[in-house]
């Protein structure tokens, strides 16, 4: 059985050895990972732990208010990176989801190198959990937090990584951040994508796209919130309908809408939704969103489907 304040122990010791009278920075990107590692390095390090939120352009609405002003009501001081526009410079033209994703990690280790080199920073903490890992060993994907397990060296970006949380699954952080007292909508938060918004936006990823799939991601959160499911959301994709706005035919977007029950993410079952739901979904997002033309329902289970379409 994981006893959650055994775990917080150990880890605060390891960290302060590690961290020792020097600096650390850490990225948190609000969800339960990494603000859980920004919390335990805050509790061991106190002010010697620089905490960052790098504004990707891809996050859904409201979150980089959300997690400026979560970590300041944790008495964490946290400095705002804007690189919006740098992650849509290095997203541009680029369409394989691999590859996205790539750039995705390229970009983030790149900008987090920046502000560490900027306050003269040697050691990174980050929220790599054991699924990453796992995952990315595999093949099965590249998740944009692993690299040393994959035979890249983070030194080659200035630095070395602190990963408190790498031999737990996701319950069990969870658990951890109820024991550290964390917020419930950080502890029990919806699970969502390192390259977030990216990965939801089938083939390029464009400031405009973004904001079609954000707007979709909003509405569908909004109507399935008291659903309990493991992750709702939206994806956009890279091919476009016949539809009827205003008397006119046009050529328009089409959302998926996908609803999944999981454990951890290893298996999902698309949830059956009541149709009055699906329906409101649907009349939302092709009135609220003037380009989208038609809204679909994910059926399919993982296997053979995976949760996220890239
Ligand atoms: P899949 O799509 O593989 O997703 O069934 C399983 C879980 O992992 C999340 N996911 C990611 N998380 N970086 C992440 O940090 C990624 O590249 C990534 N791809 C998928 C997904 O949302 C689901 O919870």
């Amino acid at each position: 059985m994981f006893d959650a304040k055994e775990f917080i122990e150990e880890a605060l010791a390891e960290i302060r050895k590690t961290v020792g009278a020097n600096k650390v920075i850490s990225a948190c990107s609000g969800g339960v990972d990494s603000t859980v590692t920004t919390a335990l390095v805050h509790r061991a390090a106190g002010d010697n732990l620089i905490a960052v939120f790098i504004d990707d352009g891809l996050r859904r609405e409201g979150e980089p208010e959300f997690v400026m002003r979560t970590l300041k009501n944790l008495g964490i001081k946290a400095r705002y990176i804007d690189a919006k526009a740098e992650f849509f410079a290095a997203l541009k033209g680029k369409t394989d989801a691999e590859e996205k994703r790539k750039a995705f990690r390229d970009k983030f280790y790149k900008t987090l190198g920046k502000a560490a080199k900027e306050e003269k920073i040697g050691l990174i903490a980050q929220g790599t959990i054991k699924a990453d890992i796992i995952e990315t060993t595999k093949g099965i994907k590249s998740q944009h937090n692993v690299l040393s397990q994959i035979g890249i060296n983070p030194e080659i970006y200035g630095y070395k990584i602190l990963e408190p949380l790498r031999e737990l699954f996701k319950p069990d952080v969870r658990k951890v951040a109820r024991e550290l007292g964390l917020p419930r909508e950080v502890s029990e938060r919806m699970p969502f994508p390192g390259p977030a918004l990216s990965l939801r936006v089938l083939g390029e990823v464009t400031p405009e796209r973004v904001a079609v799939v954000r707007k979709a991601t909003e509405i569908v959160e909004e109507e399935t919130r008291d659903l309990g499911t493991f992750q709702n959301f939206a994806v956009l994709h890279n091919d476009k309908a016949t539809g009827i706005k205003n008397g006119e035919r046009i050529y328009g977007n089409i959302i998926t809408v996908r609803i999944v029950d999981s454990e951890d993410a290893v298996k999902a079952k698309a949830r059956q939704v009541p149709y009055q739901i699906l329906m409101r979904i649907a009349e939302r997002i092709t009135q609220e969103i003037p380009s989208v033309v038609r809204c679909l329902y994910d059926l399919t289970n993982k296997p053979p489907s995976t949760i996220e379409f890239e």
